[in-house]
């Protein structure tokens, strides 16, 4: 569905009227789906308390600020410090990252100072505008920034923003070289959609993707799977024995597991027939822990493996017409936490993380009624939807092998959305 908005004000006169009757100016966003691998300019580090060297005509691309060291309030003005001079300087499309340490480990004041800049974070990205992005990295004793950084200052983090992400150190067993085969990846609901993207990414990455989807969407999906060089696999994943079909399907096993395929059955409580509060809760959460259980125990989920739920921004804000969605998007919350905290997995380097989009152009989001799409397009710092390949390249960068460390994490794919901010 075409964003006509974001094309008006893209040009002078629509620029010029938007500015006038102070409505959102999104700007279109620089992502690596287009071709764009690099950011606008090179990229400055600084600890908070340094002030940043001028940089003349050419702006920076991105910044990262290193806070871990800031252990009390006092300490906070170096955010100030390093940041004020860039906060209208930065390229369109930047990026700003602060690394923090956890609140968690230190004292009172430490906790206290740390935890400042979530908000601090937060509301720079709804503030800094021009299409730029600006995250949080929480560095648990002895994790290193390096994967969350890779993605956060690349273009394919183009609508993530006023997000924190935990790193603690990788798992014990993580390989030190990588594989030599293909990693093989599943992607659910994979016909179409995001599922359709994400099953793109990963194979542009490197996997062997295998797309999953019900019958009717067979046509559909044998396409996006011969056009990927993948395997289809048709399948309601709600069946009974869902989990042992796909590990007789795939003798090889698993090394990414992508729950994508959800549905939606809106209806405020009051009006809601139970049918669709179990069609939503078993698609969307009843069957990803049962084929994943499944998965485990048939031994088709390979060691340092790495599982992805697709949450949602409404299973974290609610939203109304919506109690089986969110409730089962909260779920899927809930599991991929307690898959990180699980000892077992732990040893055997497998992660669990959530990607939780918000507002993404899909066929999903084409049949909401106009005034609430729109509704749905602005209220985000960045001012229009995302794209499919947006959830995409979140997906890719959690289920990549060097993102050992990134476990039990909850990433919004929205723009910084308004809702379940
Ligand atoms: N589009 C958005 O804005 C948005 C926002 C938040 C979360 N999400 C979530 O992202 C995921 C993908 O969303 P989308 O917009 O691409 O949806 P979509 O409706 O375009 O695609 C979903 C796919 O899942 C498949 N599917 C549904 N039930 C299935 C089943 N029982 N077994 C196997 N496959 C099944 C469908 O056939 C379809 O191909 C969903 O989990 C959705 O809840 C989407």
């Amino acid at each position: 569905m075409a964003d006509r908005y974001l094309r008006a004000t893209g040009t002078a006169p629509g620029r010029f009227l938007a500015r006038r009757l102070g409505l959102p100016l999104p700007v279109p966003l620089r992502r690596h789906s287009a071709g764009t691998s690099e950011l606008p300019g090179p990229v400055l580090r600084l600890a908070a308390g340094e002030t940043p060297p001028a940089r003349g005509e050419a702006p920076y691309g991105g910044v990262v600020v290193d806070a871990t060291g800031i252990d009390g309030p006092g300490a906070l003005s170096g955010l100030h410090t390093a940041l004020h001079p860039l906060a209208r300087s930065l390229a369109p499309c930047g990026r700003v990252v602060v690394l923090g340490g956890r609140p968690q480990d230190g004292g009172f004041a430490q906790a206290a100072a740390q935890q400042a800049l979530e908000g601090f974070v937060r509301s720079l990205g709804k503030e800094i505008g021009r299409g730029c992005t600006v995250n949080l990295v929480r560095l648990a004793p002895g994790a290193e920034p390096d994967a969350a950084l890779d993605f956060l200052l690349s273009p394919r983090s183009a609508y993530v923003s006023g997000q924190v992400v935990e790193v603690g150190p990788a798992a014990p067993a993580t390989p030190a070289t990588p594989a030599a085969e293909p990693r093989t990846a599943l992607v659910t609901g994979a016909a179409r959609g995001i599922g359709a993207a994400v099953a793109e990414t990963l194979a542009r990455d490197g996997a062997a993707v295998v797309l999953l989807d019900v019958p009717q969407a067979g046509d559909a999906l044998a396409q996006v799977a011969a056009r990927l060089g993948g395997k289809a696999l048709t399948l309601d994943i709600t069946a009974p024995d869902a989990g042992e079909r796909i590990a007789a399907a795939l003798p090889g096993g698993l090394d990414v597991l992508v729950h994508n395929a959800g549905i939606t059955r809106d209806r405020k409580l009051a009006n809601m027939a139970a049918d669709r509060w179990d069609a939503v809760i078993d698609v969307n959460l009843g069957s990803v822990l049962r084929t994943t259980a499944a998965l485990l125990k048939a031994g088709a989920v390979a060691d340092h493996a790495r599982i992805v739920g697709t949450a949602s921004i409404a299973g974290i804000a609610g939203n109304v017409g919506q109690t089986n969605y969110a409730a089962s998007k909260a779920g899927i919350i809930g599991w991929v936490r307690a898959l990180a905290a699980d000892p077992e997995l732990r040893e055997r380097g497998i992660t669990a993380n959530a990607v939780a989009p918000g507002f993404i152009e899909t066929a999903m989001t084409a049949a909401v009624p106009l005034v609430i799409r729109e509704a749905g397009r602005r209220m985000n710092s960045l001012g229009q939807g995302g794209r499919p390949a947006d959830v995409a390249e979140t997906v890719s960068w959690l289920a990549a092998a060097a993102s050992g460390g990134i476990n039990g994490q909850v990433v919004r794919v929205c723009g910084q959305s308004l809702l379940g901010a």
